[in-house]
Formats: C-alpha cells, sequence, structure tokens
C-alpha cells in the first residue's frame, strides 16, 4: 500500500469546488458579498466575467422560453408584494425548513439535511474531550458534532420580512418575494385578457428571490440571494401530466443543447411522499455535483391549487372562459374553469455554478507543449467573452490599431469582443482559456500584408488562418452552431 492515501469523495469534492472559487475570485466571476468587511456569507456578487455569464445563462434561457414560443409570454413583477399574497400562498403558515440546536456542540441546523441514522442505535460522540455513548432519539444526528442531544425542532419562515413607509406597524409589513412564482399566478388574468391568450399558455419570469436558508451551502448552490427563472404553464387540468412529461423533456435538453454533459443530468421523479400537498406530480432535474446528485431544477403539476387559493383569498374571479366548451352542468356553450398549471423552476445563479463545474477542465502538459492548462469549455452562447483580438506585438502600432478596428467590428455586430496587448502570446491565450473565450484572433505581420488573421480554437488549440472581412461572421456561425 505504502503510505499514500487514497483520495476520499470529500477531498475530491473539495479539490473541485475550491478550485472553482478560486477561479471565479481569481478571474472576476464571482466575489463573497462586502469582502472588504470580512465577508457576508450566504451573498454573492457577480464580477466583470460572471455577470455576462449570468446574463448570458439567463437570456439563452428566455430565448428558449419566451423568445421562440408562440405560447409563452413574459413578466417583470416586482419585488415587494402585498402580504396577502403569501398568505394566500400558504408560504406565510408553511414556507419553513425544521430548525434545530445542538445541546453539545451548540450548532444549528437544519434537521431534514443531518445525517441519518436509526432510531435506537448507540452513537459516540465527543463532549468536553471525552467520548459518549447514547442512544439516537431521532432518525438524525448533529452534522458538526455526531451528537443526538438536541433541542426540540422549530418551523423557521424563511421569508425576509421588512416594512414599506415611515412607521412599522402590522399593516407595512412585506416580504421579500422567496420565489417569483407567485407574481404568475396573481396576474393570469391580467395577462390573458390583455394578450388575448388561449389556453394552453405560459407567463415566464426571471429575477432574483430571497431565502432566509439556515443552511448556506456550496458557494452559490444554495444563498439567501439569488435568481430564479420560472414559468407557469397553464393548461386543461387533464392535460396536465402530458405537458409534464413535455417540460420536464424540453428543460432537460435546455441543459444539453447548451453543452451540459449528459451523462451529469437526470430527472428523478419524487416519490409519493416527497411530493408538495399540492402536487400531482414532480421531476427533480438533478446535476451530480461533486457532492453527489443534487436538484438544479424542479418541474412540477401544481394542479390548479394556486388560482384557487388566490381566487378564494382575493373574493376575484380568476377563472378562464373557454367558449368552445360545453358546461355539463346546464348544457350550454361556453365553460369557466381554473386551469392546471406545469411550471418548470430553474436557478439561475445555481445553473451559473453547474456550468462553470461542468465546462471545467485541467490539461496536462504533453509532448508539444510545456505547460499544463486550466480551461473553461463553455458553450460559446454562454461564455462571458466570444473572442479576444491580439495583435501579435505591442510595439507595431501598425498591429494594434488594426486590432482595434477588427474588435469595432465585432461590438457594431453586438458580439462581446475583448482586446488585449499585455504579454507574451502564449500568455494571453492561456488568460482566455480560462475565461472560456472560444475564440481568439491574432493580428500579425502578415495581417499588414494580406489582411488575413490566425483563429485560434480554445478547445483543440487548433490554428487556422481567416480573412478579416470574414472574422466576424465566421464567429457568429460559431457562436449559433
Ligand atoms: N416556484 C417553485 C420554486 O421556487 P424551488 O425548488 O424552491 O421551487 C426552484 O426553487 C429553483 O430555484 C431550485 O431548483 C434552485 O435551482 C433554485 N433555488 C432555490 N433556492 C435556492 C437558494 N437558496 N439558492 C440558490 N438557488 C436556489
Amino acid at each position: 500500500m505504502g503510505n499514500k492515501k487514497k483520495k476520499s469523495r470529500i477531498d475530491e469534492e473539495h479539490g473541485l469546488m475550491q478550485k472553482i472559487v478560486a477561479l471565479c475570485k481569481r478571474r472576476g466571476f464571482i466575489f463573497q458579498s462586502s469582502e472588504i468587511y470580512g465577508g457576508l456569507k450566504s451573498a454573492y456578487d457577480y464580477g466583470p466575467l460572471g455577470v455576462e455569464l449570468k446574463r448570458n445563462v439567463m437570456n439563452e434561457w428566455w430565448r428558449s422560453m419566451v423568445h421562440e414560443r408562440e405560447d409563452v409570454v413574459g413578466l417583470d413583477a416586482s419585488i415587494m408584494m402585498s402580504s396577502e399574497v403569501w398568505k394566500a400562498s400558504g408560504h406565510l403558515s408553511g414556507f419553513s425548513d425544521p430548525l434545530v440546536d445542538c445541546k453539545i456542540c451548540k450548532a444549528r441546523f437544519r434537521a431534514d439535511k443531518a445525517p441519518k441514522v436509526e432510531v435506537g442505535t448507540e452513537v459516540t460522540f465527543r463532549q468536553q474531550g471525552k467520548t459518549v455513548k447514547q442512544k439516537a432519539e431521532r432518525d438524525y444526528v448533529c452534522p458538526e458534532c455526531g451528537s443526538p442531544v438536541l433541542s426540540e425542532e422549530r418551523a423557521f419562515n424563511l421569508m425576509f420580512k421588512t416594512s414599506i413607509g415611515p412607521v412599522e406597524s402590522d399593516d407595512s409589513v412585506v416580504y421579500l418575494r422567496p420565489e417569483t412564482a407567485q407574481a404568475m399566478f396573481v396576474n393570469f388574468l391580467n395577462v390573458q385578457q390583455t394578450y388575448r391568450l388561449r389556453l394552453p399558455f405560459g407567463i415566464a419570469q426571471q429575477g432574483k428571490s430571497f431565502r432566509n436558508e439556515i443552511t448556506v451551502e456550496h458557494f452559490i448552490f444554495r444563498s439567501c440571494e439569488f435568481e430564479q427563472m420560472e414559468m407557469e404553464f397553464f393548461c386543461e387540468p387533464d392535460q396536465g401530466e402530458k405537458w409534464l412529461e413535455y417540460w420536464k423533456n424540453e428543460r432537460f435538453n435546455w441543459y444539453v443543447e447548451l453543452g451540459c454533459k449528459k451523462e451529469n443530468l437526470r430527472a428523478r421523479p419524487h416519490e409519493p411522499d416527497e411530493l408538495a400537498h399540492y402536487a400531482a406530480g414532480c421531476y427533480d432535474i438533478e446535476y451530480q455535483y461533486p457532492w453527489g446528485w443534487d436538484e438544479l431544477e424542479g418541474v412540477a403539476n401544481r394542479t390548479d391549487y394556486d388560482l384557487a387559493k388566490h381566487q378564494e383569498a382575493s373574493g376575484k374571479k380568476l377563472t378562464y372562459f373557454d367558449p368552445l366548451k360545453t358546461n355539463p352542468q346546464t348544457g350550454k356553450q361556453g365553460l369557466h374553469y381554473l386551469p392546471y398549471v406545469i411550471e418548470p423552476a430553474a436557478g439561475a445563479t445555481r445553473s451559473v455554478l453547474m456550468f462553470l463545474l461542468d465546462a471545467y477542465d485541467e490539461e496536462p502538459p504533453s509532448e508539444s507543449r510545456k505547460e499544463g492548462r486550466v480551461v473553461l469549455r463553455l458553450h460559446p452562447r454562454l461564455a462571458p467573452i466570444k473572442v479576444a483580438v491580439l495583435p501579435l506585438v505591442k510595439k507595431d502600432a501598425g498591429l494594434t490599431e488594426k486590432a482595434r478596428q477588427i474588435v469595432k467590428q465585432f461590438w457594431k455586430n453586438s458580439i462581446n469582443a475583448f482586446y488585449d496587448e499585455k504579454d507574451a502570446i502564449g500568455r494571453r491565450y492561456a488568460r482566455q482559456d480560462e475565461a472560456g473565450t472560444p475564440f481568439c484572433l491574432t493580428v500579425d505581420g502578415q495581417t499588414k500584408e494580406d489582411d488575413t488573421v490566425t483563429i485560434r480554437y480554445r478547445d483543440d488549440m487548433r490554428q487556422e488562418r481567416i480573412d478579416v472581412a470574414t472574422a466576424v461572421q465566421t464567429v457568429v456561425d460559431k457562436i449559433r452552431e
């Protein structure tokens, strides 16, 4: 065996996650919030590369969910909504996690996330330097010290509370939304009637959501402020099952089309005891993170639960009128009813983490290359910078001027191009590989003679000569491929 220790899964997890966190900081993707004051745990800031990546993820979602469909429209609702919304939706009474304190080490944790044990088994833990044994009264123990000596479970509401106006009172209380979904339900008829929509149709929304998470974990995987991309698809009740399958497949394929490795994705149907009480079916689209399979997106059949709750609480009719259906009670033409809702609910910031993990690659040195490299194999559509334009030497004003002209051509065509003249060309390529830039154009002496440049491909480092006149079109075609 020797004394080489086999790496545990935890080491591996820490390895890849640490590399991603370090890369994000080093290259300006993601910073800890308020870092100079010691950092605010559970909130993150997106730097120059991160903001581009996040926007690209969200724009790709919007393109596939709204722009490229006849049956889905967009909405951008306010983050603060009337408290009545959250009362009716059940969030005020039920949107909580079971919170427990460890009486030994004082750790505070979520009961449903704690390590499992069998009730009645004897567990061993340390207390004031001594080893103690005690029977477990519940099916979990403290995640920090392993003790079964725990407080009662308390329901901890996840919503952030604040107030509107100068005087704090019960009437002024508002909550930051914990999901974007409810605005789609309360605006259902506004959107349907003003846009003259017929079932089935969807309303899509992206934006910030806030949850006072007890356990924030795995970098941006679970944070208190995050972004969601949700769509509520309203359909006839007996079509719910069909549309649930349809949207599960659509959403799964979206990740694959954007380069996520298929073997790292799965759509897991919820077990009956996992289902939310209002849901008639649900899939979790899961990704194989360094710590194991975990949720990326949920696709649920929410039935008519939300519309029914808001109709009841507001006293306003939220039914859809179908003039072509016959009312079974009266036999008359025309039927009012509440549609069912299929909801694909994705995390934008969680998707950013997933795409970074999936794209990260390290290549060792080889015969042809002395140094290894880190490369982010992001899909060109997601890449923060699409193309870097690099004059081979910065001392030649002719080359730098030409390179700047080329960059401007890309900007005119709405392509995010980046000009870089600092350091040797190899180091500049390495910087772009790490940033995930799929194409580099190098302007050199030959450019002055025949108006051609070298295009270098990130993934296989292949290089070829192309005409400057066709450079923009070449890159546009490759991004669209
Ligand atoms: N409207 C349904 C809903 O919000 P959810 O499963 O609670 O369902 C949907 O959230 C998605 O939002 C999750 O699959 C995840 O990607 C993302 N998400 C939820 N909580 C999050 C958090 N604390 N931090 C980051 N992303 C989160």
